[in-house]
């Protein structure tokens, strides 16, 4: 068993089982099983269940919230926030299943029909930072396919994607069309990645195990989506809304405690508008109510371990603009840190940190922002910030990333594609170009000679 921590108090949870091998081979010959009969169910009923998985989702919402909120420490309120959304993912893929239409290609001496086929078994890895959320990102498309799911979330925060589980069969999905599966990485995470009887691979974590989890794929050819890592830029330009860029940049860097793969720890500056902007972010963000995440009022809570708290540290040795403060005694505190002026070429702007530090580098040109914005291995998200739509558009088809936002921070919706460029991945989730990911095309022709 492994103790299951509250990081804002370090008291213990619960504890949870610690699955062997064993007990992942079973979960995929159960998951194997009920793809023959999963597959067949009509789109109708699978959309039915689907809705009704929302459903339960929406009617145990406080309490999903609440468990996120002691496991992960992330402030209630953005807990409700991911909870609502991990319902309309539900209910956006219950609507996606008839729209995942075929083609009739035009050709000669027949007619020319594809079909998107489920895969199989998926397996669907997910990290400690969203781990609701994400989870439904993987097992609502994945369903809605037609496939069937074993999950295996972050060791350390496992206890919504359990709940959740437990939702899906109350709702009435068949018994081994979800299963969960708590364990660490290295073993049951290794395991389920080289399994030969799992079709496909979704991942979100870090680019490191993401080269891994490519390598182990290989020998059996499985499909393989990655969400990985970022260090993303968020570019304001001196013509922008200073007041509106400097109070978005904070939630954008430090929301769940910096512990956010679209993280905008970059801020990127015109050299004309940097100290005015600087002044106006170190002021919201000495306004931040740092403490205990079960807090309504509260916007950021402590980071998930102290490994994380101490590695996060470890980045602040220079260039300390602003250091907010943190409650004293128990919990895994660390508090909103602004560095800056410093030079992308520094460990701070080139590494992702992971934690509530933000990065202000000037710039002084279009061009050199785009530079600086790209000069990074990561390309997962962004902001451009400027009252000069041209110049928006021109700096957002130049910029490396899989989703931008223009006079905003936000990247996230049930609708709309979500993935990274270069080393932060590949595949898109949400959307209707994540059904891509949970099926193959496949090619019929129907001879109509005579
Ligand atoms: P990782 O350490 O990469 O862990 C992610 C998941 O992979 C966990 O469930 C982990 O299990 C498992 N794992 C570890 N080693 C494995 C192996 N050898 N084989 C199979 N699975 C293995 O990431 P994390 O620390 O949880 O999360 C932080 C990272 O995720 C950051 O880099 C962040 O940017 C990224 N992230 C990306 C996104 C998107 S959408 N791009 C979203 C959220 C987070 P255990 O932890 O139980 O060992």
């Amino acid at each position: 068993m492994k103790g299951i921590i509250n990081p804002a108090t370090e008291e213990e949870l619960t504890q949870v089982h610690e699955a062997s091998v064993e007990d992942l081979d079973a979960a995929v010959s159960r998951a194997s099983k009920a793809f023959d009969s999963w597959r067949k169910v009509t789109p109708a009923d699978r959309a039915r269940l689907l809705r009704r998985v929302a459903g339960l989702v929406e009617e145990h919402g406080e309490e999903l919230a609440r468990l996120e909120t002691q496991n992960v420490g992330k402030p209630i309120s953005d807990s409700r926030g991911e909870v609502g959304m991990v319902a309309e993912v539900f209910y956006y893929y219950a609507g996606a299943i008839d729209k995942h239409l075929g083609e009739n290609i035009p050709v000669e001496g027949g007619v020319d029909i594809t079909f998107h086929e489920p895969l199989g078994v998926v397996g669907s890895i997910t990290p400690w930072n969203f781990p609701l959320n994400i989870a439904s990102w993987k097992l609502a498309p994945a369903l809605a396919c037609g496939n069937t799911c074993v999950l295996k979330p972050a060791e350390i925060t496992p206890l919504t994607s359990l709940r959740l589980g437990e939702l899906v069969l109350e709702a009435g999905v068949p018994e081994g069309v979800v299963n969960v599966v708590t364990g660490s990485g290295s073993l049951v995470g290794q395991r389920l990645v080289e399994h030969p009887d799992v079709a496909k691979v979704a991942f979100t974590g870090s680019t490191q195990v993401g080269a891994g989890i490519m390598k182990g794929a290989a020998d059996t050819i499985k499909r393989v989506t990655l969400e990985l890592g970022g260090k993303s830029a968020n570019i304001v330009f001196a013509d922008a809304d200073l007041d509106s860029a400097a109070t978005s940049a904070g939630p954008a860097v430090f929301g769940n405690a910096g512990q956010d793969c679209c993280a905008r720890s970059r801020i990127l500056v015109q050299r004309k508008a940097f100290d005015r902007f600087a002044s106006l972010f170190v002021e919201a963000t000495a306004k931040m109510k740092v403490g205990d995440p079960e807090d309504n009022a509260t916007e950021m809570g402590p980071l998930v371990s102290a490994d994380q708290r101490d590695n996060v540290a470890s980045y602040v040795d220079m260039d300390v603009m602003f250091a907010g403060d943190v409650p004293e005694g128990a919990g895994y505190w660390y508090p909103p840190t602004i560095l800056g002026p410093i030079s992308n070429g520094s460990k701070q702007a080139r590494e992702e940190i992971f934690g509530p530090v933000a990065c202000l580098i000037p710039f002084d040109d279009e061009d050199e922002a785009i530079r600086i914005a790209n000069d990074t291995p990561y390309g997962l998200s962004g902001s451009i910030w400027t009252r000069d739509v041209g110049r928006a558009l021109r700096v957002a088809r130049g910029v490396n990333s899989g989703v931008l936002s223009i006079n905003s921070n936000t990247s996230v919706r049930p609708s709309t594609p979500f993935g990274g460029m270069k080393q932060s991945g590949f595949g898109r989730e949400l959307g209707m170009h994540a059904l891509a990911g949970y099926s193959d095309i496949k090619n019929v022709f129907i001879s109509t000679e005579e």
